[in-house]
């Protein structure tokens, strides 16, 4: 069965990429497993797929054989006018009459300045799709058997960037003081700083903490600590990136779930 009918035949019919179009897609996490259908059927149809450093090669290994890859990679939060340079040649290649997928890794519009893009392309008068994404800070959770959410333990759960100084950060004492689970994005450089802030602000040393590193790919790795260790632990291990902090109470149920799936598998 083709891709096209795997889309089709799960909906009315298969969504048509079309010539002059852009779809602003997130290719989830890593593991092919996880991209969506829609994401799929971008893939298959498109001319050109401009991608995003932390898209997988397994992922953009099932594009069509007519498909052009362009690497727009943007790591580290450099300057805007890179942003600009990304929107600008979308717009260029829509307005060429391309089938344009603009494939970002995790969710286009967490963290990953979709929201921009999109609205770049509104106001070109580019017709364009969002279409969502498995973002990396639950995926990286549940592929570590950490429940995001875990009825009695939490009721909320606070996504978050690490990076940046000072002013351009969350009040981390006020985000501690909410006793919920903290997720953190592009924090690995700044964890250290950040630790120490939430501690500050109320949580305790012993809080649990976890790094997953380069999550549901091969190169998987988890870390769990506690959050007076975690940042010398990391640098120890010599963790790297991308990666996926958690910090709270949610961590400790890992290593009961994994006792019981390493008691279930064959
Ligand atoms: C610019 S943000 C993009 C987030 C993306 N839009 C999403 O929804 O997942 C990049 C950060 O996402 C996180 N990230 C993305 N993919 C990851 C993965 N497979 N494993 C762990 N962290 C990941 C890391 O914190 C990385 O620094």
């Amino acid at each position: 069965m083709n891709e096209q009918r795997v889309v089709g035949g799960v909906r009315a019919g298969t969504p048509l990429l079309r010539p002059g179009h852009v779809w602003l897609a997130g290719a989830g996490p890593g593991d092919p497993g996880l991209l969506t259908l829609d994401a799929f059927a971008g893939l298959s149809q498109a001319d050109v797929v401009v991608h995003d450093a932390l898209v997988d090669h397994r992922v953009l290994a099932l594009a069509g054989p007519q498909a052009r890859l362009e690497f727009a990679g943007k790591r580290g939060g450099r300057p805007s006018a890179e942003q600009r340079d990304i929107t600008n040649r979308l717009v260029e290649l829509a307005q060429g009459g391309y089938r344009v997928l603009r494939l970002k890794g995790g969710d286009p519009c967490v963290f990953g300045r979709g929201g921009e893009e999109a609205v770049a392309l509104m106001r070109a008068g580019v017709p364009f799709r969002i279409i969502p994404g498995v973002t990396a800070g639950l995926a990286a959770l549940t592929a570590a058997a950490i429940p995001a959410t875990f009825r009695g333990l939490n009721r909320a759960l606070i996504l978050a960037a690490g990076y940046g100084v000072d002013d351009d950060c969350p009040d981390w004492s006020a985000l501690a003081r909410t006793g919920q689970p903290i997720v953190l994005y592009m924090a690995m450089r700044n964890l250290a700083t950040i630790a120490q802030a939430l501690m500050r602000g109320g949580l305790a040393p012993s809080t649990p903490a976890a790094i997953i590193v380069s999550a549901t790919t091969t190169a998987e790795r988890v870390l769990v600590s506690t959050l007076d260790r975690v940042a010398s632990e990391a640098e120890n291990h010599q963790l790297g990136t991308p990666s996926i902090i958690v910090i709270g109470n949610i961590v400790n149920l890992r290593d009961q779930l994994l006792d019981t799936m390493a008691e279930t598998a064959p």
